[in-house]
């Protein structure tokens, strides 16, 4: 298989790091041109730094980060610390990294990267605000019939939303970015709640990730132990959905996945909706759709997939 030139956009956040040690895991099948930060979770800065000591833990200081936006296009930003810890990471014990962030933005690190290698080449995993996408492509219109794909954690249709009673974190948080990137034509495969909350992390599964016992393996375990105490407490649930490895498990391995062709809408005008995906499948072309909604995740191939790249 050849490797898939990557960008990942990202608020590292607890499911961020989940992600991005998956991605680090997998350098015989992703190549990773950067890792690009941007404001959500926790502030910028923080999912800069955030993004710099993961990066630091895995050993992969070969990939650049960049950071970015500092806040959404429109909305007054919403961070979610509660759910992530206040650094973001937990309580993970963190550390200076050694490595400075990469000059430049993030924005304009994706539109030099898209550009400069051929048409539809780059892939951007989007786990975030989309706020840095959205950017690049105001920045450089030419990057919309360039990028090869989308591959995004955002947004909700049967599950109902996890900041209100119908928006999802990453859209809600920019919904204007959000309508802009899922609109702009590239293809966009969207995994939301409908899919993400099928994996969730069990405490079984989280004992078998600390038995490999690697610097990230035990990173991912003290990261969803903290997850498990914070969603009983705000949500009443066990096992927390992991939502954005989803995004890096489609990419090694799509044949996990269920996705259908679907237009889909971003409410931006009503306080009461903000945010709200309308995914629409009742579609007169189906072959004209650019968004392909997940509906099914195996989430035991998930996981063993998660322990075989995380193994020793
Ligand atoms: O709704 C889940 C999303 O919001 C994830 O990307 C998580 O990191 C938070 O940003
Ligand atoms: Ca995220």
């Amino acid at each position: 298989m050849s490797r898939i030139p990557l960008i990942i956009d990202c608020d590292p956040g607890v499911d961020d790091a989940v992600a991005l040690f998956l991605a680090f895991a997998a350098p015989d099948a992703l190549d990773l041109l950067a890792i690009t930060t941007v404001a959500g979770n926790v502030s910028a800065d923080q999912t800069a730094r955030n993004a710099r000591i993961l990066r630091q833990i895995a050993g992969r200081e070969d990939v650049p980060v960049y950071a970015g936006a500092q806040g959404p296009l429109v909305r007054e930003p919403v961070e979610a610390g509660h759910f992530h810890g206040e650094t973001g990471l937990g309580d993970l014990a963190l550390f200076e990294p050694g490595e400075p962030v990469a000059p430049g933005h993030a924005a304009q690190a994706i539109v030099r990267l898209v550009m400069a290698r051929p048409a539809g080449a780059v892939t951007l995993a989007v786990i975030g605000p989309m706020t840095n996408v959205a950017l690049a492509m105001a920045l450089e219109p030419a990057i919309v019939p360039r990028l090869g794909r989308i591959v995004a954690m955002g947004g909700a249709r049967r599950e109902g939303g996890n900041v209100t009673a119908s928006s999802e974190y990453n859209i809600h948080a920019d919904p204007h970015a959000a309508g802009k990137v899922i609109g702009s034509g590239v293809p966009v495969v969207l995994l939301g709640l409908d899919a993400t909350h099928q994996v969730r992390a069990t405490q079984a599964r989280i004992a078998a990730i600390r038995a490999l016992a690697t610097p990230p393996a035990l990173a991912i375990a003290q990261l969803l132990d903290f997850s498990v105490r914070v969603e009983k407490v705000l949500v009443g649930w066990d096992a927390p959905p992991v939502h954005d490895p989803c995004t890096i498990a489609y990419l090694l391995a799509p044949e996990l996945f269920v996705t259908r062709p679907a237009r889909v809408g971003i409410e931006t005008a009503s306080p009461l909706t903000l945010g709200h995906t309308a995914v629409e499948f009742r579609l007169e072309d189906l072959s004209a759709a650019t968004v392909h909604w997940a509906t099914e995740i195996d989430h035991e191939g998930v996981f063993a997939l998660l322990l075989r790249r995380l193994a020793p």
